[in-house]
């Protein structure tokens, strides 16, 4: 008998504005950016993961539960011109429970 897998939600602003809800099994995608890139919202992702271009820099919901855990990333994000409280790559989020119900905002890399 197949293992059922639970779907999880999350909404994400893209950078036109447009909010969408979306939905996921948990660690079927490497990581956020690329999840949303394969849903054709964002062409993004230069440096293809490596916390390198900021492309898919994304503000993340104030309840998110996401910290920072590598260097790469820290230092990618102090040095985008928009860095703000909450700025994450996408590329460095996993596709997991813990981003489940929460928002995302396109901020890009400029
Ligand atoms: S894909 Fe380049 S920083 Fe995320």
């Amino acid at each position: 008998m197949l293992k059922k897998h639970k779907t999880h939600n999350f909404a994400y602003k893209d950078s036109m504005g447009v909010l969408h809800q979306l939905s996921f099994k948990p660690h079927s995608y490497p990581n956020l950016m690329e999840y949303i890139r394969d849903q054709g919202f964002e062409d993004w992702g230069d440096c293809r993961g490596r916390s390198w271009c900021g492309t898919c820099h994304i503000k993340t919901s104030e309840n998110a539960n996401l910290p920072i855990e590598n260097e790469d990333e820290q230092h990618c994000l102090l040095v985008l011109p928009n860095h703000q409280n909450g700025s994450r790559l996408a590329c460095q989020i996993l596709m997991d429970e813990n981003i489940r119900e929460l928002e995302f905002e396109y901020l890009g890399d400029n």
